[in-house]
C-alpha cells in the first residue's frame, strides 16, 4: 500500500492530499522506502554531488515580529548588528577564495538596507565574480524593489511562506504580517524571473499532519527551484518559547518526499536540522538534500543571528565550517562541488 504510493511518486504522478496524508501518518513504517526511493531520484538528477552556499547574515534588525523568531522586533535580549557594505564584500571574498560560487545575503527585514545600497552590493559581486550567483533572503519587498535587483544582478531568491495554510499563518505571526502579501510576493518573484526558494518548518506550532499534507500541495503548484525545511526550534525569549521542538526524524521524512514531489528540487539539509539532531545534516542528505549553507558571516556577529536556541557552528571560522562540511558530506558518500550549482531544468 505504501510502497505503491511511493513508487506512484516516484513515477512523478500525482498524489491526493488523502495520499500524502496516509504516508505522513504511517512514516515509521514507510520511512525507509521513501529515503531510498528519494535518494535514487536525487542521484539521478544531481548524482553524488552536494551544491554549497555561502550564507552571509548581513543584518539581524527586523521590523516584524513574527511569535517563532528569535531576531522579532520585540526581542529586546537581542543584541542588534548590521554589516558594512564593504564588510558583505569582505565575506563574498573570503567565500570565493573557500570554493563558494553562489552567495546568499540573507537578514531581518531592516530598512536601513535601501534598493540602492542592495543593488551597489550586488552589482559588486557580481562583476567581481561572474562565475557566481547571488541568492538574495530580504524577506517581502516591493515589486518594483525586487525588480531593481533582479538588474542589479540577483539571480534567485529564498522567501519561505512559513505555512501555505492562511489560518495557520495567522497563528504563527501578529496580525501586521498577511499571508495573501507574502503568497503575491512569491508570486511576484516568479515574474520577475528569479529562481525562488519558498519553505516552511516541520512541527511549528499549532501545525497538524494534514496541514503538512496540504504543504506537498502546495509546493507541487508553486514548482519553485528551492524548498527550505528545518524543525522549528524554540527561542527562549520569543512568545513560542513554551512550545516543544520540531522533530528531526519527521523532517528528514518531509525532505524525501519533496525530493520526490519535485525531483529536480534544489534542497538544503539546513542548520536548523544540525541543531535538532547532531548528525541531522549527513541524514538529511541521505533523506534526498543535496545542498548545505555553511555560514560565511564574521565570526564576532555569529552569534547574535539567533533565530532559535542552540544554533550550531556559531563559534566557527567560515573555514572551519567548510572543512568540518566536507567530512560530514564525504561520511555520507556525495561530495561537495565547486559549483553554481543551478537547478537543472528538464531538456
Ligand atoms: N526555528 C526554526 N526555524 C526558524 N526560522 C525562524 N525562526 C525559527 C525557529 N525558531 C526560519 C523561518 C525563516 C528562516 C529564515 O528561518 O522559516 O523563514
Ligand atoms: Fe560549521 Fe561543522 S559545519 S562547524
Amino acid at each position: 500500500m505504501y510502497k505503491s504510493l511511493i513508487d506512484k511518486l516516484e513515477r512523478e504522478e500525482i498524489l491526493s492530499k488523502e495520499e500524502y496524508l496516509t504516508l505522513i501518518k504511517n512514516r515509521d513504517k514507510c520511512f525507509d522506502y521513501l529515503s531510498e526511493r528519494a535518494r535514487a531520484v536525487r542521484e539521478k538528477h544531481y548524482g553524488k554531488s552536494v551544491f554549497i552556499r555561502g550564507l552571509i547574515e548581513f543584518s539581524n534588525y527586523c521590523k516584524n515580529d513574527c511569535y517563532y523568531c528569535g531576531i522579532r522586533r520585540s526581542n529586546k535580549n537581542a543584541q542588534r548588528y548590521r554589516l558594512t557594505p564593504e564588510e558583505i564584500f569582505e565575506c563574498a571574498c573570503q567565500g570565493y577564495s573557500l570554493g563558494f560560487r553562489t552567495f546568499v545575503l540573507q537578514g531581518g527585514e531592516d530598512a536601513y538596507f535601501t534598493d540602492d545600497i542592495f543593488c551597489s552590493i550586488i552589482k559588486k559581486i557580481k562583476s567581481q565574480y561572474p562565475d557566481c550567483a547571488v541568492t538574495l533572503s530580504l524577506g517581502e519587498r516591493s515589486f518594483e524593489s525586487l525588480k531593481k535587483l533582479k538588474e542589479a544582478g540577483a539571480d534567485r531568491y529564498l522567501l519561505r511562506h512559513e505555512t501555505c495554510n492562511k489560518e495557520h499563518y495567522k497563528k504563527l505571526h501578529p496580525s501586521q504580517m498577511s499571508f495573501e502579501k507574502r503568497q503575491e510576493c512569491i508570486r511576484n518573484l516568479k515574474a520577475l524571473g528569479y529562481q525562488v526558494g519558498v519553505g516552511f518548518m516541520v512541527g511549528s506550532p499549532y501545525q497538524s499532519e494534514e496541514n503538512l499534507a496540504q504543504e506537498m500541495l502546495y509546493l507541487k503548484s508553486i514548482n519553485p527551484q528551492m524548498v527550505g525545511i528545518g524543525p522549528f526550534l524554540s527561542h527562549r525569549d520569543t512568545p513560542f518559547c513554551d512550545f516543544e521542538n520540531g522533530d528531526a526524524q519527521l523532517t528528514l521524512f518531509m525532505l524525501s518526499l519533496i525530493r520526490l514531489t519535485l525531483p529536480r528540487v534544489l534542497l538544503p539539509s539546513t542548520t536548523a536540522l544540525g541543531t535538532a539532531d547532531s548528525l541531522g545534516r549527513e541524514k538529511g542528505f541521505l533523506a534526498g538534500a543535496n545542498v548545505t549553507m555553511p555560514n560565511l558571516s564574521p565570526k564576532s556577529v555569529r552569534k547574535k543571528y539567533m533565530l532559535y536556541d542552540n544554533k550550531i557552528c556559531t563559534g566557527d571560522e567560515a573555514a572551519q565550517c567548510i572543512e568540518c562540511l566536507k567530512a560530514r558530506v564525504k561520511s555520507t558518500g556525495y561530495e561537495i562541488v565547486t559549483d553554481r550549482g543551478d537547478y537543472r531544468y528538464e531538456i
